[in-house]
Parts: C-alpha cells; structure tokens; sequence
C-alpha cells in the first residue's frame, strides 16, 4: 500500500486555470498541490493530456473521480478501473479519490451521486468492493462523504458511524468535504460536529471546501459555484482544531473566477487552519 506525505493547500485543476499554471509553477502562486477530475484525462492522446504532463511537472497532483459507483450493485467497471491505474502510473498522484455513492443501476447513469441506505447489509456490499478496487490499485482508496438532500427508511445507522465501520472494515481512507457535512447536517438536522467527531481522525487524508445555494424551501444544494460561507469556515475551524493539519483543498466548478481570487480564498483556508491549530492559552492561576 501507498503512503503519502503531502501536506499543504490545493486547488481543483479546471480547464480555465491551464494557462496559468502553464505559465508559472502552481506552488509560486500559492498552490501546494492540484486535484485533478481523473476522468477528464482518461482518453489516451489530446490536449487536456499535454496540459497535464506540463503542469504536473512543477506541482504534485491528487486524483479525483466520479464515476466508479463504489456503492453500486452493477459489477465494477474492470476498463474503467484498468484507465484509471494508467493515469495513476502516468501522474503518480499522492492518492486517489472518489465518493461513497452510487451514480447509477443496470449500466443508467443517473448523473448524481446518491447516498446508500447506511445498513449492515450495504456496508457489507462496499467492503467488498472497496477491497477489490484497492487489489487493483494497489493503494488505498480515499473515499468522499457526498451532500444528500433524501435519507432511506431503511438506515439503521448514521452516515457517520457507517464510514468509521466501512474505514475500519475496508482499511481504507476518508476525503472529508466539510461542506457536504454542513449542507447534509442543514437538510437533515443534525450537528455536524457530531459528524466529525466520529470519524477516525489518523484517516483523513484530503479535505474538501466549496461553496453551495440555499434553494427556496431551505435546503442546501451543492453546487461549487460559491465562496465558502462563514458556517462552513467555522466547522473547518473545528475540524482542524480536532483533527490536526489537513491537506485542504477549495472546490470551484461553476462560476470559476479568475486564479488570484480562488488563491485569496485558499489563503484564507490556510489562515483559518493556522488559527485553528494555535493551542490555547494557559490562564495564569
Ligand atoms: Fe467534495
């Protein structure tokens, strides 16, 4: 198994920002790492590879999928699995990422990430899996907690202490996206420092930041087209203060603005971190 040492701030790599980091070295700008969408690069020649290969030459890389459907009952996409090694042996990415969902059933995609029903016989199923894919890999796979906006009547544990038993069961990792915590503790009504404090603090390996909407009725939509809000900066604070340093990362895939104000945001991230880590002050007696 991998075991990786990155530390520091990231950034998604979008298409927008190629001839940015083309033109200056990402950690220059104040960018520690990127996270790349693995499956934006999966076709072999073309142009987003060669954009790649320049820029992974000065910054170290992450990956990041959407498409594996850990969670799912179709049989494991093999091809998909074989792409996504060639792309690991390509870029050599710290580790690799994708979310604990399904995304679809009998070959549909449904195009959402959708939570599982969080019960023995379902955490039994994505073991298994998560085994398999980690044998394929050969390293472990870091998996994402998604935002939900439904819950199933058949739960008969919480989101929570299902991914502490799937981690302990599966050995593998967690990419704890603060934000999808807010917004799924906002729609179903639970603290989402009860969340984290569950989680086993040594196997978080990456976290996510982005922004979301507030539709009409209240509900929390993620959509990566805001800043990160003030709630969601507090519960960073707090995970941090729990957790200890984290690689940490800023999401933006709507509204993507120019590089100088995402790395503003970032630097923020890191501000927020810092403070965070301070340990309190001793009160004289
Ligand atoms: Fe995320």
């Amino acid at each position: 198994m991998s075991h990786t040492n990155l530390t520091g701030f990231g950034l998604g790599l979008r298409t927008d920002h190629y001839a940015d980091f083309r033109a200056t070295p990402a950690p220059r700008l104040g960018v520690d790492w990127l996270e790349v969408i693995s499956e934006n690069y999966l076709v072999p020649g073309g142009k987003p590879l060669a954009h790649l290969d320049a820029i992974r030459r000065d910054v170290p890389m992450v990956m990041h999928g959407v498409s594996m459907s850990i969670g799912g009952t179709d049989v494991l996409d093999l091809g998909y699995l074989r792409d996504l090694k060639a792309l690991a042996d390509r870029i050599e990415p710290a580790w690799i990422s994708d979310h604990l969902c399904w995304t679809g059933v009998e070959g549909r995609n449904l195009h959402d990430l959708l939570p599982l029903p969080y019960t023995e016989e379902a955490l039994r199923h994505v073991t298994q899996r998560v085994l398999r894919v980690q044998d394929m890999l050969g390293r472990r796979l870091v998996l994402e907690n998604v935002s939900s906006y439904i819950t199933w009547a058949a739960d008969d544990m919480a989101e929570w202490e299902f991914l502490a038993e799937l981690v302990r069961r599966a050995d593998c990792e967690l990419l704890l996206d603060v934000n999808n915590v807010y917004v799924s503790a906002t729609n179903h009504g639970f603290d989402g420092r009860t969340f984290i404090d569950a989680l086993p603090a040594h196997r978080i390996r990456q976290i996510h930041l982005a922004g979301h909407e507030v539709n009409d009725d209240g509900f929390l939509i993620d959509t990566h087209d805001h800043p990160v809000c003030e709630a969601v900066w507090d519960l960073y604070r707090y995970t941090i203060g729990r957790l200890g340093p984290v690689p940490t990362m800023i999401e933006r895939d709507d509204h993507i603005p120019p590089l100088p104000e995402l790395v503003a945001e970032l630097q923020r991230a890191r501000d927020e971190s810092a403070a965070a880590l301070v340990p309190p002050v001793e009160l004289a007696a």
